[in-house]
């Protein structure tokens, strides 16, 4: 026990912070943000990793020189069953905690984040509908820094093919379109998954629904080719990620 916290404290020291992430929620609606660090990365502090961030709220989460990871937003997030685990119905963790410690269940809107671990590198980041979409939400490098904000903010579940909707029923009304399905995870086919006979980059060409979502979200990423949605910033750059609003 003695040895593992002092594993832990070392793995914080040499993961000296670098930057930060401005996480703002300028939805109208509470929305659970979550991070999860890639693997080998140095680590943000646990306690930062899960929160409820009400409507105008935001928090500013300090991250290691090194760090890669990714987050989204869970939304409707409720406590259910017996011992009062966290359910969200986009996003889950399927931990049932706030601070999940995994990739979460799709539909969902997510970043990627790669910080420089030296001032010679340059950051990377990009927004992905690739897992389908939850959330609008904007990435924002400093201003004047010159680099691309990665943004979708359109309305995406309203626009979304009846096809790739995940609808809640809000008791009684009419359905709700609350996050909108990849292809792959909607209608699971080897087209639109790459799979089987259309595994590899020859084979794998985006479908009219990656258009759909490139339509709607021109800087996100929107199919497993798109390289050409990943950003570049300068090493310990700070980012505002804002979710539900534009720079
Ligand atoms: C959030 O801020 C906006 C703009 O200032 C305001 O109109 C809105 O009422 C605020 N919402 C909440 C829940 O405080
Ligand atoms: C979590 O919510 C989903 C619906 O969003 C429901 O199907 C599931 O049973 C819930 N899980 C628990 C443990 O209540
Ligand atoms: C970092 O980004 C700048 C500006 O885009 C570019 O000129 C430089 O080559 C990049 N450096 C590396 C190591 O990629
Ligand atoms: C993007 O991928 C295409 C196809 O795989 C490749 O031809 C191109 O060189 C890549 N571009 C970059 C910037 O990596």
């Amino acid at each position: 026990m003695k040895l593992m916290k002092l594993i832990i404290f070392m793995l914080l020291l040499q993961g000296a912070v670098g930057a930060t992430l401005e996480i703002e929620n300028s939805c109208n609606y509470n929305i659970w943000p979550a991070i999860s660090n890639n693997p080998s990365s140095p680590l943000v502090p646990k306690d930062l990793t899960g929160f409820l961030l009400p409507p105008n709220a935001s928090k500013t989460i300090p991250i290691p020189s090194g760090w890669s990871g990714r987050l989204w937003a869970r939304t409707l997030c409720a406590p259910a069953g017996r011992f009062h685990r966290l359910n969200c119905t986009t996003g889950d963790c399927n931990t049932g905690a706030l601070q999940c410690g995994s990739l979460p269940h799709p539909p969902i809107t997510l970043i990627d984040i790669n910080s420089a671990s030296s001032a010679a590198l340059n950051d990377s980041y990009e927004l992905t509908l690739v897992a389908g979409f939850n959330v609008p939400v904007s990435v924002i490098p400093p201003r004047d820094s010159g680099c691309r904000v990665a943004s979708c903010t359109a309305d995406v579940n309203a626009a979304c093919p009846p096809e790739l909707r995940l609808v809640a029923n809000e008791g009684g009304g009419g359905d709700q379109v609350i996050a909108c399905m990849s292809a792959c995870q909607a209608l699971n086919d080897d087209v639109e998954c790459c799979s089987g006979e259309y595994r590899g980059v020859d084979k794998c060409k985006p479908t009219k629904y990656n258009d759909f979502f490139k339509g709607l979200c021109p800087s996100a990423m929107t199919h497993f080719l798109d390289n050409c949605s990943t950003f570049g910033c300068a090493s310990g750059s700070d980012y505002v990620i804002r979710f539900c609003g534009g720079v």
